[in-house]
């Protein structure tokens, strides 16, 4: 699968939080549907800038929650929320695996989409979870595309950007799975699921702001694999610029994001 690791030692904190509001709306769902009450090990994979992390060692106070990402400067920027009930650690998802029956609640909040061979490591996670635990994670759905694909397929860009579709693009080249796969995939593992797609209408403020959104995130496997990556950017601005107009109050981009709440009774 055309997955780009190379580029994760790159994430902006600063950049990501420039939406912090919309991007915290989808975490604080998915979150609001988890029916663990108590809990006294709880895991934020993909942690971020560690923000979303606190409202977790809030809503569950008795709990140790650790903040798990693969990037140095997301986890250097949520260090300052340390306290001794939430602890931040460098670790890649992928190869993270949790000692059966040790954790509470698991959550992963727009980061899967990053980590492949969900096939393989959820029915770990699972495993992981004690009775009464639940594994909680939101991604956008698969296929999901702004543009970025066609873009990266002109002849100019095709040679240098094969394989940089991960995040966005096509459906094909995304480790995420269909609702429907989850469902089965957690139930097989001993979970009752509950699985729902929403699509966002963020009202985004400011110049570019669709292109400002990716360049956090989705445009990223793009712009690290290119040495002159501002040629590239520029092309997209323009692109997006057509596909999301700016209206008298704002830019609308649609975003459609998939939910999957799987509980061990
Ligand atoms: C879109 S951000 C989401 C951050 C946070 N969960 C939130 O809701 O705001 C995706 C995060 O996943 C992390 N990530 C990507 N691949 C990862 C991996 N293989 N293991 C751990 N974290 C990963 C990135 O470093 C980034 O911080």
């Amino acid at each position: 699968m055309p997955f780009m690791m190379e580029g994760m030692a790159s994430w902006d904190p600063g950049q990501y939080n420039r939406f912090a509001e919309e991007r915290a709306r989808p975490f604080h769902e998915l979150v609001a549907r988890i029916p663990t009450t108590a809990a006294v090990a709880v895991a934020d994979v993909g942690c971020g800038p560690g923000n979303m992390t606190a409202t977790l060692a809030e809503r569950w106070p008795d709990a140790a929650v650790l903040g798990l990402d693969s990037s140095p400067d997301m986890i250097a920027a949520a260090e300052r929320f340390k306290s001794p009930q939430l602890r931040f650690q460098l670790a890649d998802a992928s190869t993270w695996r949790p000692q059966r029956g040790s954790l509470d609640v698991i959550v992963a909040n727009a980061s899967l989409q990053w980590v492949d061979d969900h096939e393989t490591l959820l029915p770990a996670w699972a495993a992981a979870l004690d009775d009464g635990g639940t594994l909680a994670f939101q991604v956008p759905i698969a296929g999901y595309d702004p543009g970025f694909a066609a873009i990266a397929q002109r002849p100019h860009w095709a040679e240098r950007l094969r394989g940089a579709a991960a995040v966005t693009g096509p459906r094909s080249a995304s480790p995420v799975l269909d609702a429907e796969e989850y469902v089965r995939l957690l139930s097989a593992a001993g979970l009752t699921v509950d699985a729902w797609q929403t699509t966002y209408y963020h009202v985004l403020p400011g110049d570019d702001p669709v292109f400002e959104w990716f360049k956090g995130t989705g445009l990223r496997p793009y712009l690290d694999a290119l040495d002159d990556a501002e040629a590239f950017a520029e092309e997209v601005r323009v692109e997006l610029r057509a596909r999301f107009p700016r209206e008298p109050f704002g830019t609308i981009l649609p975003f459609p994001r998939l939910f999957v709440v799987a509980h061990r009774a």
